[in-house]
């Protein structure tokens, strides 16, 4: 079992719980958490008994970003030569449903990686945003890319240009979160949330994940392709003939994630 400095894990059922923990640095994003996360992430995603991965940080802070303190003395070549930001393109590859709960700060990297996740859920702490401007830089982890395409151009380019904070009833307004809740709700309606999406046939949330992604990076014709595909592909599962016979059956369907 691999040990782990900045992060815990927790299983709980099919639910992979993963909670940032570098409470000294407000759960900044350094070489070392990303190294874990990223590999834990995909461990989880090969292990066939787990069917939905939330990703948490601590009441004060999901994570406050980047570790500038890391990077603050860096070159353009150092930076290029170091990789810090390449291998979160694998955690954004994960198959399975990633649901990232927020509570407090989610700045900089740390917004981004909540945006790398399917469903975001907040506290009504939790505060987002973009403050890379400040620092002389902008978003470097996917921040430009995936809030254009979960927000529209208008509303992102004021947040990335301007840095300004939201809170979570504007991230909810504006389409960014799915749901907010209270603090001392948060925790139980994740848990609610996960396991519900978790108790789901694992082909069929592997196969709406990979037809939602499409509608990111496809045009129409090309998406629809992929989502009949995906579609079609379930017809071999047992579980698609299971949860068909339990309809037929008016009880509830027992999967087996094959
Ligand atoms: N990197 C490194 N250390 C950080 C950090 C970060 N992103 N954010 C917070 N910390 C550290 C602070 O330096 C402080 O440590 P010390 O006590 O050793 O000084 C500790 O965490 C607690 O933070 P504060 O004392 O600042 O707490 P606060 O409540 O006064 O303020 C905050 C909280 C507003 C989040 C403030 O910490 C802050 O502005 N943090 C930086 C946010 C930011 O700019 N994020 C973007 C980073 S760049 C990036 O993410 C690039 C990218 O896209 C990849």
């Amino acid at each position: 079992m691999t040990e782990y400095e900045t992060i815990r894990l927790e299983r709980r059922g099919r639910v992979a719980w993963v909670t940032l923990d570098r409470p000294e640095a407000l759960n900044a994003l350094n070489a070392q958490l990303m190294r874990e996360l990223v590999g834990l992430a995909s461990e989880l995603d090969r292990d066939d008994a787990v069917g939905a991965i939330v990703v948490t940080g601590s009441e004060r802070a999901f994570a406050a970003g980047a570790d500038i303190k890391e990077m603050a003395d860096k070159s353009t070549a150092e930076m290029r030569e170091a990789d810090h930001f390449g291998p979160w393109l694998e955690f954004a590859r994960v198959r399975k449903p990633v649901i990232a709960v927020v509570s407090g700060f989610a700045l900089g990297g740390g917004f981004e990686l909540a945006l790398m996740c399917d469903i975001i859920l907040a506290s009504e702490t939790a505060t987002f945003g973009f403050p890379e401007i400040g620092l002389g830089v902008i978003p470097g982890i996917g921040g430009t890319q995936r809030i254009v395409r979960a927000i529209g151009y208008p509303k992102a380019a004021e947040l990335v240009l301007t840095g300004r904070r939201i809170d979570a009833a504007e991230a909810e307004r504006i389409g960014i979160v799915s749901r907010v809740v209270t603090a001392e709700r948060l925790l139980e309606e994740a848990a609610a949330l996960a396991e519900t999406i978790a108790a789901q046939s694992l082909p069929a949330l592997i196969a709406a994940k990979a037809a939602l992604d499409a509608a990111l990076e496809t045009p129409l014709e090309a998406g629809l392709a992929i989502e009949a595909e995906q579609f079609t592909a379930l017809f071999d599962t047992a579980d698609q003939k299971e949860g068909m016979a339990a309809f037929r059956e008016k009880r509830k369907p027992e999967f087996r994630h094959r």
